[in-house]
């Protein structure tokens, strides 16, 4: 039998490819723009496996032409990009990249809390462009203070593995209160950790640090909206390493200019890239990140090996380690047969 085709958007490791290569025909977008729509489709149709990107719309349109489509293996834990659903009923396994980016998540996020808490960027600004040579101050009681962790109330929004993660480390590392809010009650960690379960209103009351960990879904869209902005304390700082789209970007942009909360550390925005004019660059009390939650060496690596280990069992005819729509096992075997 011929090897079956895969077409990947965009260039991962080497060592990967190449042990890819001995199971499938490959095919690497090699620009550093993903495909466009277009392209991505073309390839679609004509290939038996893919490996996408969150930044490639995998819609039910593209799903019904690719007609020999058998498995999308997603390069990132989230797959808001693409259309499970339509997927399943067609019988295309997708699978995702979870567990292996849990700790490059939780600690970028504790990065974004401790430069936003702390002032970082500024702070670096007022060094690099020398404001602090200007003020004539070598140190100043009362200079770039910020807020300290110690002592204070962390609510986590969605305690899955990066939520319970970045609670671990809040509770253990910064002797901090931990409150969580999630569709499911986790009596593992109450017990464990010391977290307390609060309805999400009355977590956006309590906290002193918001941090979102939860997928983007339909029930998560704007979830963090106008109204819930406001309940937030004023001295309140919002995290997010999730998902742009679970924040209304306008009702935040309002919150910062109106002072309803203290500040944000943001690695994920409704418009990827984020342009360079967007009102958020404006603050000086918002730290942005370009989407890096999961960029460590050691972290890329085992997302490319887990998808490599997902189109493997697939074409081994085993049930990929990592499926995302179980459903899919009754609507078609796993393999190429
Ligand atoms: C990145 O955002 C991911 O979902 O892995
Ligand atoms: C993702 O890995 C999560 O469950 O938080």
């Amino acid at each position: 039998m011929a090897k079956p085709k895969l077409f990947v958007t965009r260039e991962l490791f080497e060592d990967v490819i190449k042990k890819l290569e001995q199971y499938y025909d490959v095919e690497v977008w090699d620009k550093y723009t993903p495909p466009p729509y277009e392209v991505l489709l073309e390839k679609a149709k004509e290939v038996d496996a893919l490996v996408t990107l969150l930044t490639d719309k995998v819609d039910c349109n593209l799903l019904q032409q690719a007609k020999k489509l058998r498995i999308i293996a997603q390069y990132a834990v989230g797959y808001d990009n693409i259309d499970i659903e339509c997927a399943t009923r067609l019988g295309i396994y997708v699978t995702n990249t979870p567990g292996v980016l849990t700790e490059a998540t939780a600690e970028l996020t504790w990065a974004l809390i401790l430069a936003t808490a702390r002032r970082i960027v500024e702070a670096d600004h007022f060094v690099r462009w020398g404001e602090w040579w200007r003020t004539g101050t070598g140190w100043h009681p009362k200079m770039m203070l910020g807020v300290e962790l110690k002592g204070k109330t962390l609510g986590v929004i969605g305690l899955g593995r990066i939520g319970s993660r970045v609670a671990e480390i809040a509770v253990k590392g910064f002797g901090m209160k931990v409150i969580y809010y999630d569709t499911k009650r986790r009596e593992d960690l109450e017990k464990e950790l010391g977290v307390e379960y609060r309805d999400l209103d009355q977590l956006l009351q309590e906290a002193d640090i918001i941090t979102i960990h939860v997928p983007l879904t339909d029930k998560t869209y704007h979830m963090i909206n106008e109204e819930r902005l406001k309940k937030m304390k004023r001295s309140a700082i919002l995290i997010n390493t999730a998902r742009g789209k679970v924040i209304d970007t306008e009702a935040l942009v309002k919150a910062l200019r109106e002072g309803w909360i203290a500040g944000a550390g943001l690695d994920v925005f409704e418009q990827e890239p984020l342009p360079p004019n967007h009102p958020l660059t404006a603050f000086k009390n918002v730290v942005l990140a370009p989407h890096i939650g999961s960029a460590t060496y050691e972290t890329r690596h085992a997302m490319a090996e887990l998808v490599a280990e997902n189109l493997i069992a697939f074409y081994e005819g085993r049930e990929p380690p990592t499926l995302v729509n179980k459903e899919v096992l009754k609507v078609r075997p796993p393999g190429f047969k």
